[in-house]
């Protein structure tokens, strides 16, 4: 095949194909565009004209995420792969969010780069309200319970990560404020571990508590999460823990209001 054919049925597959493609030239003054195909036309709705000899960042615009035009900028100086999924603008000003993937291509002893876009959207915004999804079902699934009066309880399962921790600490401040508890009880008797306990994050709870003029009263610890705490706490701070719930409910009544 002599190679002006080859030439034309490559860009003729590149323009049909359904990613839209770019090359680039780092050569010259601010790294332009000099061949884009047309689905990068329809996708983005500029023009070739428009669009060859440009640099690719006048897809940017206001929510255009600076931690990912820093990515790419970086990759690109250090000539390496990059892929990036960051808010783009069509001509016509909407938002889309843009997989864009950038590799380092040599050719006739020079450097190119090679770009190609995919249009995420979708793929983004059901993420999102999966997440929003996920985090009512955890709010949910958090219940505080209200033991008596200025008492509040709350039971943990599972794993935690250090997400959970932070969604439970925003849940119980809330909760403390909204009801004035003077007590707060954590059941750990469902909660597992590896290796690192939960005493850190009990400890951080409990100093925001304190601040709020709260206690809180931690239960369900078995002997052996004794030991792990025991060998965990070897700083000023302690958690007042009880093996019953009913005990830790007694000492909270007892207690009153907090000092
Ligand atoms: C091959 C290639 C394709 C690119 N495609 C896009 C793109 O689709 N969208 C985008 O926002 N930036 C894209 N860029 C990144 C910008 O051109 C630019 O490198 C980036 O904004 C960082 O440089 P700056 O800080 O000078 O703007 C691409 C870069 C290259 C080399």
């Amino acid at each position: 095949m002599d190679p002006e054919t080859q030439i034309t049925l490559l860009e003729a597959m590149l323009d049909g194909s359904r990613t839209a493609a770019l090359f680039t030239d780092p050569s010259q003054e601010d790294h332009p565009i000099i061949y884009a195909n047309h689905t990068f036309e329809k996708l983005t709705g500029y023009t070739l004209e428009e669009t060859i000899g440009h640099n690719c960042r006048f897809l940017q615009g206001e929510e255009t995420d600076p931690k990912d035009v820093k990515k790419m900028r970086d990759a690109i100086a250090q000539e390496s792969a990059v892929t990036v999924t960051l808010k783009n603008y069509k001509k016509d000003g909407t938002p889309f969010w843009n997989r864009v993937h950038i590799e380092p291509v040599r050719a006739g002893g020079r450097l190119f780069f090679i770009g190609t876009q995919t249009d995420v959207t979708v793929e983004v915004n059901q993420r999102k309200r999966l997440e929003e999804k996920e985090r009512e079902i955890e709010r949910l699934s958090l219940p505080v319970l209200e033991i008596d009066d200025g008492i509040a309880a709350i039971s943990l399962n599972g794993e935690m990560s250090v997400e959970r921790y932070r969604r439970l600490t925003v849940k119980l401040s809330e909760y403390v404020q909204a009801h004035h508890s003077h007590s707060v009880i954590i059941d750990i008797s469902g909660l597992y571990w590896d290796e690192d306990t939960p005493v850190f994050d009990l400890l951080h709870i409990q100093d925001v508590l304190r601040l709020m003029g709260c206690r809180l009263l931690v239960t369900g610890i078995t002997p052996k999460a004794a030991r792990d705490i025991a060998a965990e706490v070897a700083t000023g701070s302690s958690l007042t823990a009880f093996t019953s719930f009913k005990q830790a409910v007694e000492t909270a009544k007892s207690a009153g209001a907090f000092p």
